[in-house]
């Protein structure tokens, strides 16, 4: 699956909030993605950024007057309406949501918003106390139910000193709903419990085991699982990567509070992806004060085998085909052969391996080259390619198997 913005024609709306000059990243970004951006601004956005900014980045002219005529057959704001499959406002100002919810066409934006049917996401941006105040909740709430996306704003510090929700939200989380927005909901009303990341089984209060993974190929299959409408449980094991949007994240550290997490939540899900790089073992006790190499035995570490979360689930599965079962494997020797054992001692419906001599697969790469094994099938080599889209591979096959 190429980039959803790909080939997409997106009106980005902006109006008069101080928001207006990061929507010039967006711009950039779904331009670079593909999409084709046409940028439309109230006369209060020209206040704060220049038409000539976003026209630059946008490689389009800006749009803005509601009476222009481009050529004298043309209608400004039907021929826009008509030529989208995206239309964003963002920032959207207080006054701005409120004119949309009264269905005002009294400019350019909101004339297109009336006349469209593409689907219109809103993202609100402004102080604290304008978004709290009941008239703009009871705006937002009425946006909602006319069926456009309304997008939480983020929480932080405001341009205007203070602290609160009111934030517009950075490009990498708003690209998530925008993506979602494009996207063919295809695994909804399935719930995916996905693991990812390492654990890290402490020897002392500073010292750990722990492996080289760093939950991308997980963080992607949830994220991509979210795109395409499935609720998501996201274990991670502790990853630098900041939490995908709209997933149910839970933090753990140990194999152990992995395990306890997944059984807690394993009966709600209708498919497992264990792509957690699970230590083996652990150390048999960890220390509750900081280890001095002086001690007696200190270069010896005494180990204790971890649990086997996923051949756990494997044994539990009984007679019901749900939820199905994933594992990946790491492997640098033999590796189908090595997949196929762990396919049959895991009892798993799918077993994704990959080849981690090579360097542009495996651990911390962006990309990723993978077999993907299923009993009674031939295996299915995919190419080199994103772990985004390595994931969206894998979630077609599953939607197979559902
Ligand atoms: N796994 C697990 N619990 C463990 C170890 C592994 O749930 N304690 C899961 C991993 O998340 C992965 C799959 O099992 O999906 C295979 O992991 P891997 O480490 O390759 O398998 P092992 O059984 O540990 O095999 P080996 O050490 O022999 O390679």
């Amino acid at each position: 699956m190429s980039s959803p913005f790909a080939g997409k024609r997106v009106i980005l709306g902006i109006t008069g909030g101080i928001a207006a000059y990061k929507v010039a990243d967006w711009v950039r970004a779904l331009v670079g993605e593909g999409a084709v951006v046409t940028v439309v601004m109230t006369k209060a956005a020209a206040q704060f950024v220049t038409p000539l900014t976003f026209a630059a980045l946008s490689g389009q002219p800006v749009a803005g007057d509601l009476f222009a005529a481009a050529g004298a057959e043309t209608i400004p704001h039907i021929k826009l309406a008509r030529d989208c499959d995206l239309l964003v406002i963002a920032p959207a100002t207080a006054n701005t949501v409120a004119r949309l919810a009264h269905g005002l066409a009294d400019d350019l934006l909101a004339a297109v918003v009336l006349a469209t049917r593409a689907q219109v996401a809103v993202f609100p941006a402004m102080n604290s106390q304008m978004l709290a105040h009941p008239a703009t909740q009871d705006n937002l709430a009425r946006l909602a139910a006319l069926g456009y996306l309304v997008v939480e704003p983020g929480c932080g510090p405001l341009a205007c000193g203070a602290e609160g929700p009111g934030r517009l939200p950075d490009w990498p989380a708003a690209r998530t709903w925008l993506a979602a927005a494009l996207t063919e909901q295809d695994l909804a009303g399935q719930v995916l419990l996905v693991t990812a990341g390492p654990t890290q089984e402490p020897l002392d209060p500073v010292r750990f085991l722990s492996n080289r993974s760093t939950g991308k190929m997980g963080y992607a299959l949830a994220q991509a699982a979210r795109q395409r409408g499935a609720r998501v449980i996201l274990v991670s094991g502790p990853s630098a990567l900041p939490p995908p949007v709209g997933v149910e994240l839970l933090r753990v550290r140990t194999a152990l509070e992995m395990r306890e997490a997944v059984l807690a939540h394993y009966q709600a899900a209708s498919a497992i992806v264990m792509s957690a790089a699970v230590s083996d073992f652990r150390p048999q006790a960890a220390a509750g004060h900081k280890l001095k190499k002086s001690a007696p035995g200190a270069e010896l570490l005494e180990l204790v085998a971890n649990p086997d979360i996923l051949k756990e689930l494997g044994e539990r599965k009984g007679a019901d085909p749900l939820p199905l079962l994933v594992g990946f494997a790491a492997e640098s020797d033999r590796h189908l052969e090595e997949g196929r054992r762990k396919l049959a001692a895991k009892n798993l419906n799918l077993l994704v391996v990959n080849d981690i001599r090579r360097p542009d697969a495996g651990f911390a790469a962006d990309t990723n080259q993978v077999t993907i094994l299923a009993q009674g099938a031939e295996p299915e080599v995919l190419p080199l390619l994103s772990k985004e889209e390595t994931a969206h591979r894998l979630l077609d096959r599953l939607r197979r198997l559902w």
